[in-house]
Order: structure tokens, then sequence, then C-alpha cells
């Protein structure tokens, strides 16, 4: 951290994404765990990150990897227990490391005791009020009720053996839940005091624009059938079941419980929504600290892409008066090595992006394993991909959810518990063997070795964190701007190396996202730090 006060820590945070199943396995069962998490907070104390954000860990059958959450209260056996969860965020807080949890509102899953009481019940029972259940269209009821599609593919209605059908906007098996029903609304907000009680410090909240769906349930008046599946309207245009006004109430109910706890308890948003100033509204002092900022991510590897991005999501900061968040990596999105061209190259576009990303103003988000330099691994079998969306439109995200390697070996990798007899739930490609942590310790040129320059100097350096870009005037291809005091950042994505002098630079060089041959010149897909 810089010098924010304690409260505004979040501001200028570096967070570390824990895919918990995936991060780190203290039992030896293949599956990571919460002990897992536990062991590796000296390593993620010494990358130098200010908080962790665990994705879900709660009970759950894992039908979309814990994103359907069939007790809010609990965790799940696979990853441990409530005591795990208390010994590592105890752990976590005694080396300064802040935790996020992942809070998932708008649906459970559908072996949540209340969707097993829904469908127990009858239609128009209190039960099913808690879920949105709808008659169907047609003579008989056998057409859904409306023609909205599932995020995941397909229609986003099931139909119950009564006849009746359920609305589920990812898989069927996570019912949305129906925040215009009080009961929803009170039981999240003891859900919020639960963790908050047990010491966390802020929430992730899943698909924060979904929960209120417009009046009536409009139909979209597009379907896959005709005009493409209507995801791809997410992010550009109005959809009758994401970013309705409504939405904002809930917000304005959670944030005076957030306050009443002390030390600065956050909540950052996933939204995606159609305009900046959509975006805004999530944000403030009687709604969420900040939301995420996809766009960077989701930007081709090219200098004028990440200037635009860049200013961008500056101007979107100052209009909703919160710093912006930066990430590259998700348990959603191909790793950014592999985005970038995969093997050395991507690499080494991906180490530039990193140190570019780092040096931006506001959060930055970095994903379990991105430091170690890995790529999404896209030979899995299909046998083995679980990503529900997989079995319905082919798209999966299980390549940037294989466990970490850890070890010296692979066969050793994934558990630290030397007596263990799981292997990985996903296996870990041979070519990470070079790449397991163990591995990359003694390198310091070493993926691993870079993270961990780049944190440190962005804890010790004022300029880094909060504060103004500067554009320099560059070349084609070339991003560099100054960050006050004293900071300058080269960003070189020309083909051909550029050199400080032409750029009218000068200065002693910080760090390097790669090797730099000739002093002065920097190669292309490489950033630089400077201090001048
Ligand atoms: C999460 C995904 C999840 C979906 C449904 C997204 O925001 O990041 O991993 O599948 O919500 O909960």
């Amino acid at each position: 951290m810089t010098t924010q006060a304690n409260d505004d820590w979040w501001r200028d945070a570096v967070v570390y994404q824990v895919y918990p199943r995936s991060f780190a396995d203290g039992d030896g069962d293949g599956t990571g765990d919460l002990q897992g998490v536990r062991g590796k907070l000296p390593y993620l104390r010494e990358l130098g990150v200010d908080a962790i954000w665990l994705s879900p860990f709660y009970t759950s059958p894992l039908a979309d990897g814990g994103y359907d959450v069939a007790d809010y209260r609990d965790v799940d056996p696979r990853f441990g227990t409530l005591a795990d969860f208390d010994a590592m965020a105890s752990d976590a807080h005694a080396l300064g490391i802040r935790v996020i949890v992942d809070l998932v509102p708008n649906h459970s899953s559908d072996l949540h005791v209340w969707f097993q009481q829904a469908l127990a019940a009858a239609p128009g029972s209190p039960e099913r009020e808690r879920y949105m259940f709808r008659d169907g269209l047609g003579e008989t009821g056998e057409l859904p009720p409306n023609d909205w599609e599932s995020i995941f593919g397909g229609r986003a209605w099931t139909r119950v053996p009564d006849g009746q059908w359920y609305l589920h906007l990812f898989a069927p098996e996570q019912p949305d839940l129906n925040w215009e029903n009080p009961e929803v609304r009170t039981e999240f907000h003891g859900v919020l005091r639960f963790w908050l009680d047990r010491g966390v410090d802020g929430f992730r909240i899943d698909v924060a624009h979904g929960m209120i769906k417009a009046e009536g349930l409009p139909s979209v008046g597009r379907t896959s059938d005709d005009g493409g599946r209507q995801v791809e309207m997410l992010g550009s245009e109005p959809l009758p079941y994401f970013d309705q006004d409504g939405v904002h109430d809930i917000y304005r109910e959670w944030r005076p419980i957030l306050d009443e706890y002390p030390g600065g308890r956050m909540a950052v948003a996933e939204a995606w929504v159609d305009s900046p100033e959509r975006l805004a509204r999530y944000i403030g002092r009687d709604e969420l600290h900040q939301a995420f900022n996809f766009d960077f991510m989701m930007a081709e590897f090219d200098a004028e892409s990440f200037r635009t991005i860049i200013d961008k999501s500056l101007a979107e900061a100052d209009l909703v008066g919160a710093p912006t968040t930066w990430v590259l990596s998700n348990h959603d999105k191909f790793r950014h090595v592999t985005r970038y061209g995969d093997g050395v190259i991507g690499l080494r576009r991906a180490r530039a992006a990193t140190l570019l990303m780092l040096s931006l103003p506001g959060s930055a988000y970095l994903y379990n394993g991105e430091e170690l330099g890995l790529n999404e691994v896209l030979d899995l079998p299909d046998e083995l991909r679980e990503d529900p969306s997989f079995k319905r439109t082919g798209e999966s995200r299980d390549g940037c959810r294989v466990p970490l390697p850890w070890g010296g070996t692979l066969e050793e990798g994934f558990r630290f518990n030397p007596d263990g007899q799981g292997t990985p739930w996903l296996p870990q490609p041979a070519k990470w063997e070079s790449l397991t942590a163990q591995a990359q310790e003694s390198d310091p040129e070493s993926t691993l070795n870079f993270y961990r320059a780049a944190l440190r100097l962005r804890r010790e350096l004022p300029a880094l964190g909060g504060g103004k870009v500067q554009w320099i005037d560059s070349p084609e291809g070339v991003l560099a701007f100054r960050r006050d005091p004293g900071v300058v950042v080269v960003t070189n994505i020309a083909d051909r190396p550029v050199t400080l002098a032409e750029l009218g630079l000068s200065g002693t060089p910080l760090l390097t996202s790669s090797p730099v041959p000739t002093p002065g010149t920097l190669p292309a897909d490489t950033t630089l730090w400077l201090l001048g």
C-alpha cells in the first residue's frame, strides 16, 4: 500500500485472485483448499500483494465451479471447514494481507435448501416466491415464459414436473433468486454480516448487474435462432435481465452494513453494463466502492488500443469518483500469455502488459498463476472439462483453472502434503515443469521474481498507485508517460527497438519486463520503468 489512509486501502491495492480449487492443495486429495491457501500465505506475502480475493469456497455441488452456492454460510468439505477459513484469515491479517470473498447473490445452487423446498412446494407458494417461477406460454404452458437465453447457451428457463418454469440466467443448476422478495434481501443482509463478523475485508459481487429483472419479464426480441446469441449484446446493448435501475436499491441497503464495520470494508462489482455512465451508478458513497474494468483485459496487444483504453478508463474513474481497477487475467478468460500469442512471444508480451498495468493509477487484480507466467491449457481432454458452458457452446474456461504447479517436479507439484495420494483435478501440462514456483525461485530473470520486483517497487515508489498519467509524445507503437514524482513508464509495442534518446528520455532504469541487451535501447514488446 502507498500513502492512502487505512480505510481507503483498496484504492491502489494489488489484489491476488485465488481460485481455491486450483491454487494449493493442503490435504493432498488433488483439489485445492483453504489449508492450502493458508500454507501459501508466506509466498503471497513475499510476492507482495495487499489482498487476496477468494473465488467461492462455499458448500456447493460445483456445477459451475462453486458459483452455485448451496449454503452461503459454510465451507464445502472439499475446501475445508469454517475453522480453516478463520485460521487462514487470521494468518493473512497477521501478515498484512486483506481478505475479500466472492458473494454470489443473483442465483443459488439448485441444491440450496430454498430451491429444494421450492420444488417440493406448489405454484404460488411462498417457497416458490424466493425464485423466479412462472407459468409457460402456449395452450398447455409448454413454451417458456419469454425468449431469454442463458449466458452459458440455450434458453434461460427449465420446466419442472408440475408445468411451471424457473429462470436461470446461467446453468439450470443455478436458479435465479427473486430479489423483489424482501425475504431474499434480509437473508443476504445476514450473509454479509456473517462474513463481516468473521473479519473479511470485502466482497467481490458476482453478476452485480443481475438480480433485478425488467417488470413483466419482456422478451428481448432476438435469439440465437435469428440475430445471434443474446450474450453478445452484454456490455453494449440493454437487456431486460441486466442492469435494471432497481438493482441500486439493493446496494443502497448493503452499504450501511459495510460501513458499520471498522477498517474499510469494501465491495467490488462485477458489472457488465453498456456505458461508463451506467457503470458509474454502481459506485459511490451510498453504493459499492469500485467496479471491475474489463476493457484492458479485452484489448488487443497494441499500443493504440492500450492508450485508448487507459484514457477512457481514467476518464471513467473521474466520472465515478473512484480509482479504476485493472485486470489482465481471471478465472473466466484465457490467460494473457496465450491471448498475446503463447510461447516465448506470449510470455514476453504478457510481462510487458503486466508492468504497464502495474504502473497505472488504481488497483490491480492478479489471477493466481500469472506470476508464474502460466499459459492457457488448450489441450485438456474434453471428458475432463467441467465448465457448464462447454457442453452447451463448446466454449470452456477450464484451461485457465488448471491447478498451479508448486513443487520442483509436477508429480509433487500441486499437493504439498508429501503423503497425499491425489493427483490434480485437472492435469498440468508437462511443460509446466520448468514453470513451477520452486523452479523459478532461484532464477533472477524468472517471471516470479519479475512480479516480486514490480510489486516491491510499486509499494516503495509513491508515484505508483494513485495519481495521474501524463503522456509523453512518442512514435507509433510506443506508449510513454510520466507518473509524478519521478517515474517514467515506456512500453514498446513497435516492431523495432526504440532508444531512450529518440524519446528524449534519460534516467536510471528501475525495472524492465524482459532483459535489455543494449543499455538505453528498449527492445520490442518490453516495458521499462525509469527513475527520471
Ligand atoms: C463468474 C463466473 C460464473 C458466473 C455465474 C461470473 O461472474 O465470474 O465464473 O460462471 O458469474 O455465477
